[in-house]
């Protein structure tokens, strides 16, 4: 059985998986970091902690607190049911079940709803949308963006995906963008038509084996850099 969703989710990772699934280290953690389409995750949260707070954007950041967490509870049912339906599709290191894959992730989320209303105050979390973003060109040294394109190649089209990455790239100089599967594992179609489109725009693209391996096919991420 493959995975449905109607649209997309609000379903957040935690910091220890942006942490792979984006091969950042800590000279990476120090760069000025935008995360696009970061939802509920917990890295934005996390950041602030540390005392190097990021900027994350997400169109769910229209919200208030009350109705993102309430949308998260409804949502969490129909995710696990279908991770366990899918259970074939997952390689089970970093996590040995899917109860424990529930556990992690509803943690993160929790983080994020705990912090959710300080860090809008803050202008730490920000309602916009791809493929039009509120910010002056080159504002960010990395630009990372987390299950969201190539993802979700099902709801989301090739000239969507084109207009959207080459906004990142007018935002950061460099972007990193994980995963660069759908969300049954299976290749985007999309990826090579993208990276053909931007090196002829003379951007510097290498797909890259990531330490984060979840999606049996999922460890892959596709780095672009402005030359
Ligand atoms: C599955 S979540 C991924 C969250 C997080 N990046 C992670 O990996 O855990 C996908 C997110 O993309 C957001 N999204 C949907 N349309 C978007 C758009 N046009 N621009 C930016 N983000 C969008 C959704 O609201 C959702 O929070």
């Amino acid at each position: 059985m493959d995975f449905h969703y109607k649209d997309i989710v609000p379903w957040g990772r935690s910091f220890d998986e942006y942490l792979d699934m984006f091969d950042l280290s800590e000279d990476d953690l120090a760069r000025d970091i935008v995360g696009i389409g970061d939802g509920p995750a917990s890295f934005n949260f996390r950041m602030y902690q540390r005392g190097t707070p990021i900027v994350s954007v997400d169109p769910i950041y229209r919200f208030s607190e009350a109705e993102v967490c309430q949308r998260i509870q409804e949502t969490y049912e129909d995710v696990i049911a279908q991770a366990r339906q899918n259970e074939d599709k997952f390689v089970w290191t970093k996590f040995a079940s899917v109860d424990e894959l529930a556990e992690v992730r509803m943690q993160a989320m929790d983080e994020f709803c705990r912090d959710f209303e300080n860090g809008k105050q803050q202008g730490r979390y920000i309602d916009a949308s791809l493929p039009n973003l509120p910010f002056p060109d080159q504002h960010f040294d990395l630009v990372l963006s987390a299950h969201f394109l190539f993802f979700y190649s099902a709801n989301r089209d090739l000239a969507f995906h084109l207009d959207a990455v080459r906004e990142l790239l007018r935002i950061g100089s460099e972007v990193r963008i994980f995963p660069i599967v759908d969300v049954n594992s299976n290749p985007s179609a999309f990826l090579s038509p993208i990276i053909d489109a931007l090196e002829k725009d003379g951007i510097a693209c290498s797909v890259e084996r990531v330490p984060y391996h979840f999606q049996k096919t999922g460890n892959e991420m596709l780095r672009l850099k402005l030359c």
